[in-house]
C-alpha cells in the first residue's frame, strides 16, 4: 500500500515536471531567438539569430521587427560591418550624404571598395534597399564572380549578373514561402536570411566567391638608381651581411612577410652616387617639377588589389620618380599602404601628395614610416604592423 502511494506520488510528480517543461518549452524557445518578436518556428528565425551574434543586425527595445524596412545606409553599415569596420580615410563622393552621419564612415568604406555606385552622384541614404540592389551588393563583396544561374526577367540590367550569381549560389533560396522580387523593397527578414545565406557561402569555402587580395611592392630607393652598386651609396643600410639602400630593405620586409611581388622604380638616368651631387639632381628635378623617364615597369598592374609603394622622403617630397609612377599609372580602386624613410622629416607630408595624384586610390594613414638608418633593426615591427593590416595582402 505504502509502496503503491509513493509510486503514484512519484508519477504526479514527473507529470507535473513534464507540464511545466511542456509550458516552459514554446517560452524557452522563443528566448533562444534573441528577440521578443522572432518565435523559433519562424523562417527566418536562424538568421536572425545568426546576424545578432555576429554583430550585423541588433534590432530595437529587445524586437527585430521582421517586416520592418532596410534603408540603403543600413546595408551599406551591415557590409561595412562585415568587412570589420576597419578606419576609413576621405569621404564619400556623394551629394546626398553627410560626413557627419552615422553611416558616414560606412557609405565610404562602401564607395572605396566598390561594393555600392549610388545613382546621378546619390547614394539615396534614407531609401528602402530594393532586393536587387542587396543582392548586388553582395555580389560586388564577393569580387564579382561569373555565373549562369537563373534570373526573373523584370530584374534590373546593373543586376543581372549578380542575381544570377545569387541564384545559382542558393544565397535567394529560402526554407519558407517568400519570392525574390527583385524591385520591391527588402524586408529586414529578407535582408537577414539573404545576408546569412551569403555569408554561410563564404565560410564554407566552397565558393568561387572571391576574397583573396592581391599586393604589389613597389619602390623607389637611391640603392637601384645610383648607377652603380648599393655598396658605394652614401645611404645604404646592411642586412644579414647584405647592403640595401633603406627603403629597399623595407619593401624586401613587406615582400618577404606577405609574399607579394616585388618591383624596383628604377630611372633612365641614374643619379650620381656621391651624396652632394644625388642630393643636387634631385633638388634640381623638385624645383622644375621634373617627371624622370623610368626604365622599369610594373606588369599587370590591373591584378593588384593593393599597392605598398615604398620610398625615401627627398627633399622634403616624394622623389620625383614617384610622381613619374602616378603619371604614368592609373591606382584607382587599390588601396595604396606607404612604407617611407627619412632622415628627420617623417612621412614629409607625401601622404597628401599620393592622395592628391590619384584621388581613385585609397591612401592608407597607417603607414610605415622610419628613419633610414633603423630599418635593419625593424623586420619583426614591419611584420607586426602588416599582421594589422592583413585585410589588405591576404
Ligand atoms: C636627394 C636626397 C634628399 C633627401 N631629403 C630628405 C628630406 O627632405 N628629409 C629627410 O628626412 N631625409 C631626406 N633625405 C634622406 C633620405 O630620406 C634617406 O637617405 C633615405 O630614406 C634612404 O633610403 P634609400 O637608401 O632607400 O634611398 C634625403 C636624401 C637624399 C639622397
Amino acid at each position: 500500500m505504502i509502496k503503491a502511494m509513493k509510486i503514484k506520488r512519484l508519477w504526479s510528480m514527473l507529470l507535473a515536471t513534464a507540464m511545466a517543461f511542456s509550458i516552459a518549452v514554446p517560452t524557452l524557445a522563443t528566448d533562444d531567438t534573441g528577440y521578443n518578436d522572432v518565435k523559433a518556428t519562424d523562417w527566418y528565425a536562424s538568421a536572425t539569430k545568426y546576424m545578432k551574434d555576429a554583430g550585423l543586425m541588433t534590432g530595437m527595445d529587445g524586437g527585430f521587427n521582421a517586416d520592418g524596412p532596410f534603408t540603403r545606409a543600413q546595408l551599406a553599415t551591415v557590409l561595412y560591418r562585415m568587412a570589420g569596420s576597419p578606419t576609413v580615410i576621405g569621404e564619400d563622393s556623394f551629394s546626398d550624404t553627410s560626413p557627419d552621419a552615422w553611416y558616414a564612415s560606412a557609405v565610404t568604406w562602401a564607395e572605396q571598395n566598390n561594393v555600392v555606385n549610388g545613382e546621378y552622384g546619390k547614394y539615396n541614404p534614407e531609401n528602402p534597399t530594393t532586393q536587387e540592389q542587396l543582392v548586388t551588393m553582395l555580389w560586388r563583396d564577393a569580387g564579382r564572380p561569373e555565373s549562369a544561374g537563373t534570373l526573373r526577367e523584370d530584374t534590373s540590367e546593373y543586376a543581372r549578373e549578380a542575381v544570377r550569381w545569387a541564384s545559382a549560389e542558393g544565397i535567394l533560396k529560402t526554407n519558407a514561402g517568400y519570392t525574390f522580387t527583385p524591385k520591391a523593397a527588402a524586408s529586414r527578414a529578407q535582408i537577414a536570411v539573404i545576408v546569412t545565406q551569403y555569408l554561410q557561402l563564404k565560410n564554407s569555402g566552397k565558393s568561387p566567391v572571391t576574397t583573396e587580395k592581391k599586393a604589389l611592392v613597389v619602390y623607389f630607393s637611391a640603392a637601384d638608381n645610383d648607377g652603380i652598386d648599393a655598396v658605394s651609396s652614401a645611404t645604404v643600410v646592411a642586412h644579414e651581411g647584405k647592403e640595401y639602400g633603406a627603403a629597399q630593405l623595407a619593401a624586401k620586409f613587406v615582400g618577404d612577410h606577405t609574399g607579394a611581388d616585388v618591383s624596383a622604380i628604377v630611372t633612365e638616368q641614374s643619379y650620381p652616387a656621391e651624396y652632394n651631387a644625388m642630393a643636387d639632381m634631385a633638388k634640381a628635378q623638385r624645383d622644375n617639377d621634373e617627371r624622370p623617364a623610368l626604365s622599369s615597369k610594373i606588369e599587370n598592374l590591373a591584378d593588384y588589389d593593393t599597392v605598398f609603394m615604398a620610398y625615401p622622403v627627398w627633399w622634403y617630397t616624394v622623389p620625383m620618380p614617384i610622381y613619374s609612377l602616378l603619371d604614368e599609372y592609373d591606382f584607382s580602386g587599390k588601396t595604396i599602404i606607404p612604407v617611407i624613410t627619412h632622415e628627420g622629416s617623417g612621412d614629409g607630408g607625401t601622404l597628401s601628395v599620393l592622395r592628391a595624384e590619384e584621388p581613385g586610390a585609397t591612401v592608407l594613414e597607417d603607414a610605415f614610416v622610419s628613419r633610414f638608418g633603423a630599418v635593419p633593426a625593424q623586420k619583426a615591427d614591419v611584420e607586426s604592423w602588416l599582421d594589422g593590416l592583413a585585410e589588405y595582402w591576404k
